[in-house]
């Protein structure tokens, strides 16, 4: 359904996205997850067409974004993470507005936009102005209005940010709701847990990259038999990292301080000789222990403590490695 490969944006020197790969099936609700500045925004600009890339490629449907743009725009349904100020604008206005940018008029826009407030909970709102609304009555405005045109694939940006919990729940219903009519979703995310109660597939971006993807059920499985070690060293801090860095069973490692957390994902018996190598290498190791592995764990370890924070490396566990 969206195809991204090796897609890269520079803002002047910044670079954004670093030759960034991503793939959805038809059907998938993606969960798009990434610390603030990652490059979900970013991303999905690019995907809605309001943002140029400086390379790669993107396709929906076997269509580049780029060469049909035609196509691509009545394929998409796309939710800002800011929707604008819209001043002296009724709801219904603001859904004929949109309706009308896609040539829907009439008795059939009307039709159109009274579903979908109906589906989002806003049918009682439809004279009001749309400034007057709350927080999250104009993200699922915003829902209603991605709609308006029944796309296929639907990019919402950080939908659910600011959002009580009761909106949430809402929101996440709908989703589910319109996944199962079909739709192919991506939603991106800083919150992980956010995400995780819908999904059926998760990526993690950071700095421009994508750290994992996989779909939920796998990356659980993974998680669960990769629980982090825990390692806190009195002294030889570098040596240590040149060791983890260095152990193929090692997939991340993040440093805090005298704290090194590590993705293992050898067996009892490697990770006994891993603390005698640290040691044998005279690292002065004070606590070596397994932390319970959950999901947020892993996200935790990507995004917690900003600079001090390395990902040195992430590969899939794959099997007989
Ligand atoms: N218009 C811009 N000019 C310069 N830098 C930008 C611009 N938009 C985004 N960035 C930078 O690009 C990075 C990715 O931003 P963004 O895609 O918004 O991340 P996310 O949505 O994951 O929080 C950030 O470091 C951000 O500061
Ligand atoms: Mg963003």
């Amino acid at each position: 359904m969206l195809d991204i490969r090796g897609l890269t944006k520079r803002y002047k020197k910044f670079v954004a996205l670093d030759h960034f790969d991503l793939h959805v099936d038809r059907g998938e609700l993606f969960g798009f997850v990434g610390p603030n500045g990652a490059g979900k925004t970013t991303t999905m600009k690019i995907v809605a067409g309001l943002l140029r890339p400086d390379g790669g490629s993107v396709t929906v449907e076997g269509h580049n974004i780029l060469k049909e743009r035609a196509y691509v725009r009545e394929c998409i349904g796309y939710m800002p993470d800011y929707a604008g100020v819209y001043d002296n604008m009724k709801v219904f206005e603001y859904m004929e507005f949109y309706a009308a940018a896609y040539q829907i008029q009439g008795l059939q826009a009307r039709e159109r936009y009274q579903q979908l407030l109906e589906m989002v909970g806003l049918s009682g709102k439809i004279n009001d102005y749309v400034e007057d609304l709350s927080r999250g009555m104009k993200q699922r405005l915003s829902l209603a209005r991605a709609l308006i045109h029944d796309p296929r694939l639907l990019i919402l940006d950080e939908p659910a940010s600011g959002l009580d919990p009761q909106s949430r729940y809402h929101l996440k219903e709908v989703l589910k709701y319109l996944s199962r009519e079909g739709k192919t979703i991506v939603i991106s995310s800083h919150i992980l847990s956010e995400l995780s109660e819908m999904c059926t597939d998760i990526g993690i971006i950071d700095k421009g990259k994508m750290i994992l993807r996989g779909s939920l059920i796998d990356i659980m499985d993974q998680v669960n038999q990769n629980n982090p070690l825990e390692i806190t060293v009195y002294d030889g801090m570098e040596e240590a990292a040149r060791i983890l860095r260095e152990h193929p069973k090692v997939q991340t490692v993040s440093f805090n301080y005298h704290k090194i957390v590590v993705n293992f994902s050898g067996s009892h018996e490697e990770e006994a000789r891993l603390l005698n190598k640290l040691v044998m290498n005279g690292v002065l190791v004070y606590e070596f222990i397994r932390r319970p592995g959950s999901l947020e764990n892993l996200f935790m370890q990507i995004t917690e403590g900003k600079e001090e924070v390395m990902i040195q490396r992430f590969h899939q566990a794959e099997e007989g490695e």
